[in-house]
């Protein structure tokens, strides 16, 4: 089917309830009509997920955010036109009349309005025919990798969704890693998911000295174990016979070790990430050793993404 056509059955499925998994620049997400309460609950059901933690709403264009919030300071205006479309979420104060169960109960929302070209036409579509937003979490079971392809997503959700749910194809995920989530409910704006648009690109846009993120605000990405996959993640550590390795291009293979990723760039290393766990669980490997990339920027995102991924399972189990 041509992306026009995917595009239009999309558009037809959500707004008649079903749920649809659609590619952004970053991760794949499972969207819903964020204005039908049943189909998001779907969402929870279908990922397993915990309804108090919030979804991101996805628009088409900085000219919805009106439906969704009010007050946003004027730095949030600033990083809205600075890096929409694109891989930046906004957790601004919600407008009275938006549905608590796409904020997990509190009394902001998430918004974002990413710049892959089939999400852009989908949302593009979606308003044309009338939808006001679409809520979308990543595409994987809660606490899993988030999937950065088509297969990802079939393999992870497939046998949870339901006739008239879709799955639109659109390549690989280039980013690789989740949107930066910034809280704007305070005086300055604060990192709540470190992100590809960085501390350095937010201070730049916005002229303001960042705050530190309150972890009051709930952000699922940052239970302590999050994106992580059946093998053993650690890092930076000796390489053993069998184990999966995970590093930039610079760091040689040991004799023995399975080479997941090799990553010329922190790019392609935050590009290259979540297939890489994933084939180490295909694979069937024990342990996977990551090298973390050092440095500031886009590094601080996949090192906090490798972290998450490395707590073990032992112990207790995440809410
Ligand atoms: O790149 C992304 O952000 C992807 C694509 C699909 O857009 N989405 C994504 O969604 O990663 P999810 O649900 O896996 O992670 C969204 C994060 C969650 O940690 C959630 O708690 C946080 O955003 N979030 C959403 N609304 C929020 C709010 N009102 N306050 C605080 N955190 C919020
Ligand atoms: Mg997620």
């Amino acid at each position: 089917m041509s992306i026009g056509d995917q595009v239009a059955s999309a558009v037809s499925a959500l707004l008649a309830g079903h749920l649809v998994a659609f590619p952004t620049e970053t991760v794949y997400g499972l969207g819903a009509d964020a204005t039908n309460e049943v189909a998001v609950s779907r969402i929870f059901r279908t990922k397993g997920r915990p309804t108090n933690h919030p979804l991101i709403v996805h628009l088409a264009g900085i000219d919805a955010v009106d439906m969704w919030a009010r007050d946003l300071p004027e730095y949030a205006w600033a990083l809205a036109n600075a890096f929409w479309p694109g891989p930046m979420t906004l957790v601004v104060n919600k407008r009275a009349g938006v549905s608590s169960l796409v904020t997990g109960g509190q009394d902001t929302v998430g918004l974002r309005v990413p710049s892959h070209p089939v999400a852009v036409e989908l949302l593009d579509e979606f308003a044309r025919r009338g939808g006001q937003g679409v809520a979308a979490p990543s595409a994987n079971r809660f606490g899993q990798v988030s999937p950065t392809s088509a297969d990802d997503v079939r393999s992870e959700l497939g046998e949870y969704l339901l006739p008239g749910d879709l799955i639109v194809e659109g390549g690989n995920s280039h980013v690789g890693v989740e949107s930066s989530i910034i809280d704007c409910t305070g005086i300055a704006p604060a990192i709540a998911r470190p992100g590809a648009i960085t501390r350095e690109m937010v201070e730049a846009a916005t002229g303001v000295e960042l705050m530190e993120f309150d972890q009051r605000i709930r952000v699922s990405g940052s239970h302590s174990r999050h994106y992580s996959p059946r093998a053993e993640v650690v890092l930076d550590d000796a390489v053993e016979q069998g184990d999966g390795l995970i590093a930039l291009s610079e760091f040689p293979t040991p004799p023995g070790a399975i080479r997941l990723l090799e990553a010329p760039s922190v790019e392609a290393y935050a590009s290259g990430v979540y297939s890489a766990l994933r084939r180490a669980d295909q694979l069937g490997l024990g342990r996977v050793v990551a090298m973390t990339p050092p440095g500031e920027g886009l590094a601080v995102a996949v090192r906090d993404r490798l972290v998450r991924a490395s707590h073990r399972r032992a112990g207790p189990v995440e809410p």
